[in-house]
């Protein structure tokens, strides 16, 4: 399965901050926010990632992530010239994907809790339709949002409605299955002249092939689009981590445990390294069995 990071957009509610930047890269605490859905990728053992990003950044994005070989993946970019939508990534993605099924997520969403690592291989087991995950919001409006019947199925989708069927929003992680291409060539823009991620997702629906999964209370999905949401984000993780002792979103802990690198790789990155606080961490792996 491959996978695809969108990591566009202008960030304006972030301005000035994302002027000079894709706000992608800003920091959420401690590491630049695309760590965090890179994260969620590898964990669901995705070793072959398309980042898409503006013209302008994607040289910045190079410089921090390189070929991905240190993490033991292939990281491969595309520019989105135009700001077409969320949907256009499988557009852009085409030959990426070639006969592929493939997982999108948003670069600006972070998903974090126990037992994600399954959920992840759940919807990666789904090899037909498509998969997406409903969290309960107090703000449904922000979102896509997907109403159920009473037995639980999907009956509705709706991107950013002004009185929500539901308080159940779509996060920015999807899994489908090949046909993802052709339907998103066969989207319509939107009224904001956007191929929404949403409306592809109805063409699941009225399939009868979209799969919703809930992540469950007690789960933390937080989607770092506005200043605000950035310090709620940055204070998670940091509370977190010096609660625990553990680092959310460490890309080597995770190829470590994955198998995608050997500990004497790990070794040889690190020596180029400094030693700040998330290295030593790193360095601490070196030494756990
Ligand atoms: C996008 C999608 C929306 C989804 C959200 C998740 O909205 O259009 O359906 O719920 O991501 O982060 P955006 O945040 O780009 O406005």
């Amino acid at each position: 399965m491959k996978g695809i990071i969108l990591a566009g957009g202008a960030g304006m509610r972030l301005y000035p901050a994302s002027l000079p930047i894709s706000k992608i890269l800003l920091p959420i605490y401690d590491k630049p926010m695309i760590y965090y859905p890179l994260s969620t990728l590898m964990m669901a053992g995705i070793r072959d990632i398309l980042i898409i990003t503006t013209l302008e950044d994607i040289d910045n994005f190079k410089k921090l992530l390189g070929d991905g070989s240190q993490w033991g993946i292939s990281l491969s970019y595309v520019p989105q010239l135009v700001k077409k939508g969320i949907a256009d990534a499988f557009i852009l993605g085409e030959d990426f994907i070639g006969a592929d099924r493939v997982a999108l997520i948003l670069g600006d969403n972070i998903f974090y809790g126990n037992g994600f690592e399954q959920i992840l291989q759940s919807a990666k087991q789904n090899t037909a339709g498509a998969t997406v995950f409903a969290y309960e919001v107090r703000d449904p409006e922000r979102f896509g949002v997907v109403s159920f019947d009473k037995a639980g199925n999907a009956v509705s989708l709706e991107e950013k409605p002004k009185t929500p069927k539901s308080n159940f929003a779509v996060t920015g992680l999807y899994f489908y299955d090949n046909k993802v291409v052709s339907y998103a060539k066969q989207l319509k823009p939107s009224s904001r002249g956007e191929l929404e991620i949403t409306d592809l997702n109805k063409v699941y629906l009225a399939h009868n092939t979209l799969h919703v999964a809930r992540l469950e209370r007690g789960f933390a999905w937080l989607d770092t689009g506005t200043h605000e949401s950035v310090l709620q984000a940055a204070n998670f993780v940091h509370s977190m981590q010096l609660n625990q002792g553990i680092e959310i979103a460490c890309l080597e802990e995770i190829a470590l445990q994955k198998g995608f690198i050997t500990k004497a790789e790990l070794a040889q990155t690190l020596s180029k390294c400094p030693s700040n606080t998330y290295y030593q961490y790193v360095s601490r792996l070196l030494n756990k069995k």
